[in-house]
């Protein structure tokens, strides 16, 4: 964890409760953490569930791991020390979109589980929604949206996870989808299936 430097800084208590805010909203918030290997399908999964929820008048939104190492995470690098890092930055972020009342559509490699279970710590029972998108490494290899497998294979990149930098896959995930053998659409609808099952859209 990282330490607490700033010094003579007071928490302060939200007036608006967790629970005013579900009401407007007419659902819960919760954080959808997607983890899995690049090119998995989790950031087209996450974005098909945040169009799902968008239709029915839900408040969500994407943290996307490209998009967020283009701002935010700009300053870090895919060693092992900057992954940690680039984890705690969205989960603190996550849980603020999420007390803020919204699903938060978290769509990261992620690649250890330490990381991700910190994330969860950040959060209070039932709002850290850990969703594998279980893709094989042939499969994302075969798809390589960005032909950076090719790059990594050829040495062109180093530490590229899933070929010479290691992935761990989720011990006790709330949700696995199957990314080998279905579609992105069938993806989506399970997991809206989960938020409905499991109350997320009940106040
Ligand atoms: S994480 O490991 O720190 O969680 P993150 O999800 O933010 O990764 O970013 C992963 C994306 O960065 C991949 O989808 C891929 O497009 C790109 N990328 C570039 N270099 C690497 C690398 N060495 N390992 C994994 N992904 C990489």
């Amino acid at each position: 964890m990282a330490e607490q430097l700033a010094t003579n800084v007071k928490w302060h208590d939200h007036t608006v409760t967790k629970a005013e805010r579900a009401r407007l909203n007419g659902h819960k918030g919760a954080v959808l953490w997607f983890t899995g290997l690049s090119g998995c399908g989790k950031s087209t999964v996450a974005n098909t569930v945040d169009h799902l929820l968008y239709a029915q008048g839900r408040h969500s939104y994407v943290l996307d791991g490209d998009n967020i190492r283009m701002g935010l995470n700009k300053n870090l690098t895919f060693s092992a020390e900057d992954r940690v890092e680039n984890i705690r930055r969205i989960g603190e972020v996550a849980k603020l979109f999420t007390h803020a009342g919204n699903f938060t559509l978290a769509a990261f490699v992620s690649p250890y589980q330490a990381d991700r279970d910190k994330v969860r710590a950040l959060l209070s029972p039932g709002e850290f929604i850990e969703i594998y998108v279980n893709a094989s490494l042939e499969t994302c290899e075969r798809r390589d949206p960005k032909g950076l497998y090719k790059k990594a294979r050829a040495g062109e990149l180093k530490g590229f996870t899933g070929i010479d930098d290691p992935y761990e896959a989720p011990q006790k995930p709330e949700l696995v989808l199957d990314a080998d053998n279905n579609g992105i659409d069938a993806l989506a609808h399970e997991v809206m299936t989960y938020l409905e099952k499991n109350g997320y859209f009940q106040v």
